[in-house]
């Protein structure tokens, strides 16, 4: 955490013992770290959005299995068998985001590998995936500044940040190291209803971190392209298809049309954990639908005609065909298609 790269957060923190979350739900008023002991409150931490964010739901979910093992009996044998309701508890928690079925993935693969103490394997390869998230997305950021150059503002969607991840930030980390780079001069954060991850979450984390901030309603981006006021149009990921299809937060794909219509480019930056290689295209990608009384209310207060309904779809999915560039930790993916993703993958 350091002053000099703009990051100071970390919402998901590992004390050796158990979780602590930093309560997303309760920002920007509150800051409050919730102790979660177990594999069922990681679950419950995940589907109730106290930890949200693609990388930092896989994080969380890898801790889930590595507590869930702690408490089992010594004498265990078939770990396997003992885990798998804690990790079919955490696969359920929600369908998007790809980085919690590879994190499982990868802790299935330790179980699988056995040895003399698979508690404390489980725990270290949580934090491995911690670690490596973390240190993905610094080198996104240094490639997703280097490719946007001087860009004067840039627009964002959601929370991409240290919130969502295991620090740093997946596009809020571009956003991180073009501003240290003195590539861009400020950021317009859409404030994206329902949950306003943008006015709650990223206007918080880059005031916290000295970046300056606009909010937007999402209904104003139209008109900041067409005054030329932002060089780039900057998201993360919740899951990338093999063709270079990409699931974001609802609200991600009408700015990629926004963005081609006037000249923006436009970049998605996500760790290779987020890139799903056996979904063939966006169509095939799960999108999940939330509450209508997200969309029915505001912060509690209802501010819909009674009676009315809603469609509360959480993510969309921008056509590869509108995404200029996909920033990884292994490298940029230019004008993405399903050759060039398969290659970044090999
Ligand atoms: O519903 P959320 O808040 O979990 O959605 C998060 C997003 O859509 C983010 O843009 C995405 O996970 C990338 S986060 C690094």
């Amino acid at each position: 955490m350091n002053r000099v790269t703009h990051d100071t957060v970390r919402a998901v923190q590992w004390t050796g013992d158990h979780l602590r979350l930093l309560d997303q739900r309760r920002l920007p008023g509150e800051s409050v770290y919730l102790d979660i002991p177990d594999a069922a409150a990681a679950a419950s931490a995940i589907r109730d959005m106290v930890v949200r964010g693609a990388p930092a739901i896989g994080i969380t979910a890898a801790y889930g299995v590595a507590m869930a093992a702690r408490a089992a009996p010594a004498d265990t044998r078939d770990w396997l068998k003992v885990l798998e309701p804690a990790m079919e508890r955490l696969a359920a928690a929600r369908p998007t985001a790809v980085n919690l079925f590879w994190a499982l993935g990868r802790m299935e693969r330790v179980i699988e590998a056995g040895g003399m103490d698979l508690p404390a394997a489980l725990e270290a390869e949580a934090r491995r995936i911690h670690e490596e998230d973390l240190a993905a997305n610094r080198r996104m950021g240094e490639l997703g500044a280097a490719l946007m150059g001087p860009a004067g503002a840039v627009l964002t969607h959601c929370n991409t940040g240290s919130l969502a991840t295991g620090g740093y930030g997946t596009a809020l980390g571009v956003i991180r190291s073009a501003f240290a780079a003195g590539h861009i001069d400020k950021v317009y954060a859409d404030e994206t209803r329902p949950w306003l991850q943008g006015a709650r979450l990223t206007a918080w984390e880059l005031v916290q971190d000295g970046i300056p901030v606009d909010l937007v309603c999402e209904g104003a981006a139209a008109s900041l392209m067409r005054r030329g006021c932002v060089g780039w149009v900057v998201v993360g990921a919740d899951r990338i298809a093999a063709n270079g299809d990409t699931a974001n937060k609802i609200g991600t794909y009408p700015l990629a049309v926004l963005a081609r219509h006037h000249g923006v480019r436009f970049m998605v930056v996500a760790p290779t954990s987020t890139i799903d290689m056996e979904t063939p295209d966006g169509a095939g990608i799960p999108i999940e639908e939330r509450d209508a009384s997200e969309v029915l209310s505001l912060g509690g207060q209802p501010v819909a005609a009674e009676g009315a309904g809603a469609w509360n779809p959480a993510f969309d999915v921008t056509p590869a065909e509108l995404i200029d560039a996909i920033v990884t930790e292994k490298g940029v993916v230019e004008r993405p298609d399903r050759a060039k993703m398969t290659a970044l993958m090999k």
